[in-house]
């Protein structure tokens, strides 16, 4: 098995990292456009080879596509990361160009390939990457609802004092500070609804804490996180690779789920070695469809301004 990792900046690096420390495939390529800079990544990752007890390949490449042949993930992390008080949206003209001429490069070499997108704004970038590769939907998955999981579930462990491992939450919609919806309803601990052992108080502040995750961690580090982050991106690339089947929350296309046509956004779905392979159907009540139709709205209205931005 080979995976790429296009962008070998802090979250595309600790991506690696983490694939690599797990044996997830034999080989791993990271691209970069920095001349020496993913070289020099690669290198660095490969010195801890002998320590971490792993035997992964690892080749560092200045955007030489043709290193990245037959890989059967790729993960694009390319673009500028966003500074304190910017939104995920605001990067999304040079962001675009970057995903669209990444993702074409990738599939000249790659034309199997599942491309796994975390550049953002993410649900834009998904969606673009659909476009512009005319990948068949199943094969282009969207990387955002299970970091926001991860971070709905560490402020859950804080409020409830209990691990993060018995806790199952889920994020839906968009990967944006106003877009994302933790479904406090339907997160349990161990089977026990959290709503029975939490206010509906204590319940929205930890909603509120959850969307505003991204932003609160890129105000204390002064660019956007990349630990959680990479996590997330290594633990879908090895639900993938490991056929694993699990159920997390991913950027797909949907053609009529979720009451939605022509726009990639958050949901659940089975993540095993054909990409996605099946959306499960929450069945949302009245409040949270309200709620997602309006995240569609957002991801929608920005999806148009492609249209504005010439590749
Ligand atoms: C985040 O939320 C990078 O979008 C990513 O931290």
């Amino acid at each position: 098995m080979k995976v790429t990792v296009v962008g070998a900046g802090a979250v595309g690096a600790t991506c690696a990292d983490n694939i690599v420390r797990r044996e997830l495939v034999e080989e791993l390529v990271l691209v970069d456009i920095k001349e020496g800079f993913a070289e020099g990544k690669a290198l660095d990752i490969t010195q801890t080879a002998s320590l971490l007890g792993f035997d992964t390949r690892v080749t560092g490449v200045t955007n030489d596509y043709t290193k990245t042949a037959n890989s059967d993930v790729c993960v694009i992390t390319s673009g500028i990361p966003r500074k304190p008080g910017m939104t995920r949206e605001e990067l999304i003209g040079t962001n675009a160009r970057i995903v669209e001429e990444v993702s074409k490069n990738l599939l000249k070499y790659s034309p199997d390939t599942i491309i796994v997108v975390i550049s953002n704004p993410m649900d834009t970038m998904t969606y673009l990457t659909l476009k512009a590769t005319g990948l068949p939907r199943h094969r282009v998955i969207g990387m955002g609802g299970i970091l926001d999981s991860a971070r709905f579930k560490t402020y859950l462990q804080k409020a409830l004092d209990c691990s993060q491992n018995d806790l199952h939450a889920t994020v839906i919609g968009g990967h944006g500070d106003t877009t994302m919806i933790p479904l406090t309803r339907l997160a349990t601990i161990n089977g026990t609804p959290v709503s029975n052992m939490l206010s509906a108080e204590q319940l929205k502040q930890i909603a509120a804490d959850t969307m505003v995750g991204g932003a609160t961690l890129t105000k204390l580090l002064g660019t956007s996180a990349w630990y959680a982050p990479g996590a997330a991106g290594a633990a879908l690339v090895e639900s993938i690779v490991r056929n694993q089947k699990k159920v997390f929350p991913c950027c797909v296309s949907l053609e009529g789920e979720y009451g939605q046509n022509d726009i990639c956004l958050g949901v659940p779905v089975v993540i095993g070695n054909k990409g996605w392979e099946k959306i499960i159907d929450y069945k949302l009540n009245a409040e949270e469809t309200a709620e997602f139709n309006k995240s569609a709205e957002a991801v929608r209205s920005m999806n148009k301004v492609l249209d504005t931005i010439s590749a």
